[in-house]
C-alpha cells in the first residue's frame, strides 16, 4: 500500500470527486479526515471507507472560515498526530453572464474555491514545514483558462493555479510537494443533470472523445500525493481527456 501510516484531509469529501479521492487514499493505507460542511454526506463516506477495511473520522468544518479552519487542522492533530496530506477540494460554482453576475455569485465562488484552499494550505503548513513532509493537491479546472459565464469560477480557478506556483516556491525547501489537477467534465450524477448540448459540445472539444470517470482523477491524486511522484512540484496536470480549454 503506498500511503501505509499516512494521513491525510480531504475538503469535499462528501462530494462526487471528493468521495473517490478519500475512498482510493484509504484503500492505499492513508486514515483520512473526511471534511464537507455536508456532514451527513461527509459520514457516507467515511462509512464507505470503513466498509472497505479502511480508517476514516467525518468533519464538517466550513473552509471559508478561517479559524474554523485552523480547529479542524488542531482535531485532526490530536486524533493521529500527524498531518502528510492535504486535498483541497471542495468547490462549487454559481453561473451567470458578466452584466448579471450579482456580488454574492462573485464572492461565493471566490471565497469557497480560493479562499478555502488558501486557508486549508495555511492551517496545515506550519506542521508540514516543522516535519519537512508534505503532499499537497489543489484542485483547479479547465475553466481556469477563461470560460464564458463563469467570470467567478475562471478567476478563483486561476487564482489556485497561482496559490500553487507561489506555495509549492516557498514549501519545496521543506520537502513539501504542492500541485494542482485540473479536471476536464468529469461524469458524476450532477453532469448527468446537465443539458445535453453542453455535454456533446465539451466532448467534441475532448480529443479522447468522452467525459472523465471519478477513478481518473482520484488515480491521479493518489499519484500525487504518494512518493512515486516526490520530484514533481507546482505542476498543473489536466485531467481532461487532451481537453485544453472552451
Ligand atoms: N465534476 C467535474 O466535472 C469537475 C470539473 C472541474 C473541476 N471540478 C472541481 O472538483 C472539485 C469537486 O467537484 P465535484 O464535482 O465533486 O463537486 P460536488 O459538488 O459533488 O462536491 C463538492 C463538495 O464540497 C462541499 N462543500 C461546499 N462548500 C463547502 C465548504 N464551504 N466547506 C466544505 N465543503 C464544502 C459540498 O457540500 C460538496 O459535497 C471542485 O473543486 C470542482 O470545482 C469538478
Amino acid at each position: 500500500m503506498k500511503l501505509e501510516g499516512k494521513t491525510a484531509i480531504v475538503t469535499g469529501a462528501g462530494g462526487y470527486l471528493g468521495r473517490g479521492t478519500a475512498m482510493q487514499l484509504a484503500q492505499e493505507g492513508a486514515k483520512v479526515m473526511v471534511n464537507d460542511v455536508n456532514l451527513t454526506e461527509a459520514q457516507k463516506t467515511v462509512d464507505a471507507i470503513i466498509h472497505q477495511g479502511g480508517q476514516a473520522i467525518a468533519d464538517g468544518t466550513d473552509v471559508t472560515r478561517s479559524d474554523d479552519v485552523n480547529k479542524m487542522v488542531v482535531r485532526m492533530l490530536d486524533r493521529w498526530g500527524q498531518i502528510d496530506i492535504l486535498v483541497n477540494n471542495a468547490g462549487d460554482i454559481r453561473d451567470a453572464l458578466l452584466p448579471a453576475m450579482t456580488d454574492e455569485q462573485w464572492e461565493f465562488v471566490i471565497d469557497l474555491n480560493l479562499k478555502g484552499s488558501f486557508y486549508c494550505a495555511r492551517a496545515v503548513s506550519s506542521h508540514m514545514i516543522e516535519r519537512r513532509y508534505g503532499k499537497i493537491v489543489n484542485t483547479t479546472s479547465m475553466a481556469y483558462k477563461g470560460n464564458a459565464g463563469q467570470a467567478n469560477y475562471s478567476a478563483a480557478k486561476s487564482g489556485v493555479v497561482g496559490l500553487t506556483l507561489a506555495i509549492g516556491l516557498e514549501l519545496a525547501r521543506y520537502n513539501i510537494n504542492v500541485n494542482c489537477i485540473s479536471p476536464g467534465m468529469i461524469e458524476t450524477p450532477r453532469t448527468n443533470t446537465l443539458d445535453k448540448t453542453i455535454v456533446e459540445r465539451i466532448v467534441k472539444l475532448t480529443p479522447l472523445r468522452r467525459m472523465g470517470e471519478i477513478s481518473d482523477i482520484a488515480n491521479a491524486v493518489l499519484f500525487l500525493v504518494s512518493d512515486d511522484s516526490k520530484y514533481i512540484t507546482r505542476q498543473v496536470i489536466h485531467i481532461s481527456g487532451g481537453m485544453e480549454g472552451f
